[in-house]
């Protein structure tokens, strides 16, 4: 017999089916009922709210495990491609060689933007922020390619938007830095893999040679693979959100970019370091930073600390606070900042207000050290951030489509006045 919830309002009792997933995640479907009981319900943050049913990302916060499509985030950090976790997230299976050569060639042929997007980029300021640089860039990648536009798209022309989308990321990222810099555009190099092109096109100049570190390759390759999914969290409920209204991929996308630019979300990787840094200069005196976390009077954070989901450990901040050691070694960086870092977490480890709310160091405290020993400009970190997340953003994109979900529109309870008249201006006070 299928389980029920049973719900009594106003004296009547009523019955809602409950939905099991795959790995008994349990939710009572209440889809009717407001039509059969007049009532909706109230969540703020949707903290109990589930919106779909995905067959993309698993996460159980209580035991810090992330697994795509059923792999491990551990095994696929270790051994995969970021463009095979993308196809993976995507399409729902590993590529085998022949698909794998085809998405990789594809991507590989897309990833030259419009050369009029110069002029956009010419028109920021300088030290225009990245982040609003490259979701503005994405949402005009859709005045372009006009087939996108059409609610009513062929399969061939979204999986072209898909490449393109993949492809051009991170070449306009690029362009976003070199744009920042003063310097030269570098054009994608088709000879080079999906991370070393990026690279390239961040750090190749006029005037030296330039040559892809594999430690760094493989760092970033790790760094994207890691963030490239995290299911119904802000920025990939935007993407759900504003695609369900027909909206093309890329705005949808675009609007995914905003929303991950948040210090809540993604822009915390920049906070951290910027924490980091402050708290250097302020003579590395922890405890007070602590301090300052604890006191409700105060609206300063953490950063990095805390998850909505994960309240034991976030297994992402596992494997890269373990990178960040292998990657400062390997490059022979001595970044005094991770010092601190480290410092930190045992000291809020060790803090009953940090063990009572279950905060623990989340994946962006360890990144951005990493980032750093890149060289990566620390205002780039939730560009970087986005790169990854992109292959996820589009997958909850598509499976949204392919389930033929209704348009998001949340309901409320009004609070605001009751009807009353207008007044003439004269008469008011
Ligand atoms: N520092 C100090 N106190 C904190 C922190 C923190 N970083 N995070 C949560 N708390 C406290 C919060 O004040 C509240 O205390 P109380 O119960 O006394 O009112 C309690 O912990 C629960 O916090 P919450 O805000 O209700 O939790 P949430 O699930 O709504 O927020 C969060 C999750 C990630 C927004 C939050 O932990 C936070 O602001 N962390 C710092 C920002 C950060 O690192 N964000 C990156 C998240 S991981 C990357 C990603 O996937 O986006």
């Amino acid at each position: 017999m299928s389980e029920t919830a049973r719900l009594i309002l106003d004296g009547k009792e009523y019955e809602f089916p409950v939905v099991t997933g795959s790995e008994n995640e349990k939710a009572i479907d209440i889809s009717k009922l407001r039509a059969t009981t007049g009532y909706i319900t109230l969540d703020y943050g949707f903290k109990n709210t589930g919106s779909t049913q995905s067959a993309i990302t698993y996460l159980d916060g209580e035991n810090g495990i992330l697994r795509y499509r059923g792999y491990t985030i551990e095994e696929l950090a270790e051994k995969a491609s970021f463009l095979e976790v993308s196809f993976l997230l995507i399409y729902g299976e590993l590529p085998n060689q022949k698909e794998l050569d085809y998405f990789q060639g594809s991507i590989t042929h897309h990833t030259l933007v419009h050369e009029n997007m110069k002029s956009f980029f010419e028109a920021f300021p300088p030290g225009a922020h990245p982040m609003g640089m490259l979701s503005s860039m994405i949402s005009s990648l859709s005045t372009f390619y006009k087939d996108s536009q059409n609610p009513n798209r062929s399969i061939e022309d979204i999986e072209k938007t898909i490449h393109r989308l993949i492809a051009k990321l991170p070449t306009l990222a690029a362009q976003a830095y070199k744009h920042n810099m003063g310097h030269p555009t570098v054009y994608p190099s088709n000879d080079l893999g999906y991370c070393g092109n990026f690279l390239n096109m961040m750090f190749a100049l006029p005037t030296e040679d330039y040559t892809v570190d594999p430690v760094v390759e493989s760092a970033l390759n790790k760094l994207l693979i890691l963030h490239a999914d995290h299911e119904q969290n802000c920025s990939a409920s935007t993407v759900r959100i504003v695609g369900s209204s027909q909206a093309n991929l890329y705005s949808s996308i675009s609007a995914g970019i905003a929303a991950l630019w948040g210090p809540l979300h993604g822009g915390a990787n920049q906070a951290v370091i910027e924490m980091l840094e402050s708290i250097k200069d302020d003579g590395g005196n922890l405890q007070k930073w602590i301090d300052k976390a604890k006191d409700k009077t105060d609206s300063f954070r953490l950063m990095g600390f805390g998850h909505r989901v994960y309240k034991n450990f976030d297994p992402r901040a596992k494997i890269i606070k373990k990178a960040a050691d292998e990657v400062l070694e390997k490059l022979g960086v001595n970044d005094p900042v991770l010092d601190i870092a480290k410092q930190l977490e045992e000291v809020a480890l060790n803090d009953p207000y940090f063990v009572e709310r279950g905060l623990y160091p989340n994946v962006d405290f360890y990144s951005g050290i990493i980032y750093r020993a890149l060289n990566i400009p620390t205002d780039m970190f939730t560009v970087m951030f986005a790169l990854g997340r992109l292959s996820g953003w589009i997958a909850q994109w598509k499976e949204m489509h392919e389930n033929n979900e209704p348009i998001g529109r949340p309901r409320q309870i009004y609070t605001g006045a009751t009807v009353r008249s207008y007044a003439p201006i004269e008469s008011r006070d």
